[in-house]
């Protein structure tokens, strides 16, 4: 399903020919990647992005796109995780992308909408916790005051507000750092990234479509890939969004609940129109019996409030978390500082990647910004190696669960659904999409763990680290580097799909 982004945005194709032997490959064509790439231009180096789907394909072409620092009530969390000098250098890294962007889009005659950003609480929980997000995003300097949501039409147990963000179109966020980059000779192509090997004088990127060779890579992936120890780390959540027509008046603000149930909104202009967005509503990645429920009870909730309100769009992203709450911006484990990574944005990508870009561009032209140099050598704080327990507490929770499910006899699901079952030894997944019945293998490439099936995006997704395939095993996005193996001739005897990727690919390499 496309994102209204992706819908009435621009679409940013991809270059014929690129030099083999750049200064710099960059993986991912996301705001993380067309941002490092962009800046890394503007310095004179040669630059070749390479991107396994289409440009924004995956999460910044699907999110909602707000550029605030104020982020529900994400500082107060991130300060009882991390120590304070590390959210002080992410406030100032995220200030600085912000405005970078803001102003390049401005240089570009793009430019964004400012409106206030809106904390807000349902009930008393949520009212004491915008409290503690008041005093801490004061402490690290952000002018953060009391109130914003009288434009919303229903009650608010409190709200808080900083004014002066933005909301955009990410679309066109892409399509300006892909001018910016190819004004100065960088190019985009295709090319799935199987496996990154670093030696002393650089780096060897192997893809599906032949081998690059570079000084530096920079994997810019959403999780990182290949980066296998890393990913391993991260927690993926994903959530749903949908665009919406409505005859009402509408927010003045971009809102973010910071109570249950989880709410995001703000709107967007399109040919002259504007329509509500409406989002939040999320899970962990694979672990939802049916977020058809989400999308319905999102739907119900807009009803209420905006009634008659018609659906436009709808679609969905995912987001990965570090114990910290803070982004990882640095070298790859043993590569020596030639492979470089940038992860973990906590659903506030927009300011991050950006700032990760800044970091990371910094770093390969030998001047690192002082904040980024602190973010890099933060250490994990015991409560944050806590929080990372209980989530390997959820994910073998998770696959246990799957197992109770898999021990039936596989068989052919009704349309649109996917099932996990037992085909002699083999634990597999049967699904019917379009009257197609494939099966795959049930265990995920990355490191194993059960996939499941999601029926609103009808793909299989991995309860582990948030990996993600298509009926026919295609990666769609996550850590693994390769597809689900696809099981011929089991159950309706399915064709294969020609689609690049589909084949059962080689181990993901070791991060
Ligand atoms: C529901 C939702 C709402 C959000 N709302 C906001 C918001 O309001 N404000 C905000 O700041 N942030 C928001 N975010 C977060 C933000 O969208 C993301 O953090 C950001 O888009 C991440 O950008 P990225 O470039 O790092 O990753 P992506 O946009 O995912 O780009 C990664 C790219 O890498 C490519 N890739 C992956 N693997 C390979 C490979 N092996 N070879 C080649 N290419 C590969 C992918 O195809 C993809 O195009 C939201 C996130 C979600 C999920
Ligand atoms: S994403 Fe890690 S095992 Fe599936």
């Amino acid at each position: 399903m496309s994102s209204l982004w992706q819908a009435t945005g621009p679409t940013i194709g991809f270059d014929e020919a690129a030099p083999r032997r750049p200064d710099v490959l960059v993986v991912g064509a996301g705001i993380t990647g067309l941002a490092t790439a962009a800046l890394l231009a503007r310095r004179g180096a040669t630059v070749v992005v390479l991107e396994a789907r289409e440009v924004g394909a995956v999460a910044t072409g699907n999110t909602t796109a707000k550029l605030s620092l104020l982020q529900g009530d994400r500082l107060h969390r991130i300060l009882a995780l991390a120590a304070p000098e590390a959210a002080q250098a992410f406030v100032d890294g995220s200030l600085e992308g912000q405005r970078r962007l803001l102003e390049l889009l401005e240089e570009r005659g793009e430019a964004a909408q400012l409106l206030p950003a809106v904390s807000y609480a349902s009930g008393r929980a949520g009212a004491e916790s915008l409290e503690r997000e008041l005093e801490a995003a004061r402490s690290l300097g952000l002018p953060v005051e009391t109130g914003g949501a009288e434009s919303l039409p229903f009650p608010v147990a409190g709200a808080i507000r900083l004014e002066q963000q933005a909301q955009l179109q990410p679309m066109t966020v892409l399509s300006v750092l892909a001018q910016e980059l190819r004004e100065r000779g960088g190019r985009i192509m295709r090319g799935a990234v199987r496996s990154v090997r670093a030696a002393r004088d650089g780096v060897t990127v192997v893809t599906d479509a032949g081998s690059w060779r570079a000084g530096t890579a920079v994997l810019a992936t959403g999780a990182p890939v290949p980066a296998r120890a890393t990913a391993t780390l991260l927690e993926a959540h994903r959530s749903y969004a949908a665009a919406y027509r409505v005859d009402a008046p509408l927010p003045r603000a971009m809102a973010l609940s910071v109570d249950a149930p989880s709410r995001s909104l703000r709107t967007a202009e399109v040919d002259g129109e504007t329509l509500l967005i409406a989002g939040g509503v999320g899970h962990s990645v694979g672990r939802h019996p049916d977020p058809r429920r989400l999308v319905a009870e999102l739907d119900g909730w807009v009803q209420q409030h905006w009634p008659g309100a018609e659906r436009t769009h709808v679609w969905s992203a995912q987001d990965y978390r570090t114990p910290d709450r803070l982004p990882w911006v640095g070298a790859r484990a043993g590569s020596g500082g030639r492979v470089l990574l940038a992860t973990g944005f906590d659903k506030w990508g927009m300011t991050g990647g950006v700032m990760s870009a800044l970091a990371l561009t910094g770093r390969i032209a030998g001047r690192e910004p002082e904040w980024a140099r602190t973010l890099r050598r933060r250490g994990t704080t015991p409560t944050a190696v806590g929080r990372l327990s209980g989530a390997f507490v959820a994910t073998v929770g998770a696959d246990l669960r799957g197992w109770r499910e898999a021990l039936a006899p596989a068989a052919a699901p009704p349309e649109g659904e996917g099932r996990l079952g037992r085909d002699g030894v083999r634990l597999v997944g049967t699904s019917t999409v379009d009257g197609q019945t494939r099966q795959v293998s049930a265990f995920c490439p990355h490191v194993g763990a059960l996939v499941r099936w999601n029926p609103q995006e009808r793909s299989w997704d991995c309860s582990a680290h948030g990996s993600r395939f298509a009926p026919d095993g295609t990666r769609l996005e996550g850590p693994a580097a390769c597809a689900l193996e696809l099981r011929a001739g089991a159950i309706a005897g399915p064709r294969r799909d020609a689609s690049a990727g589909a084949r059962p690919g080689p181990r993901p390499p070791q991060g």
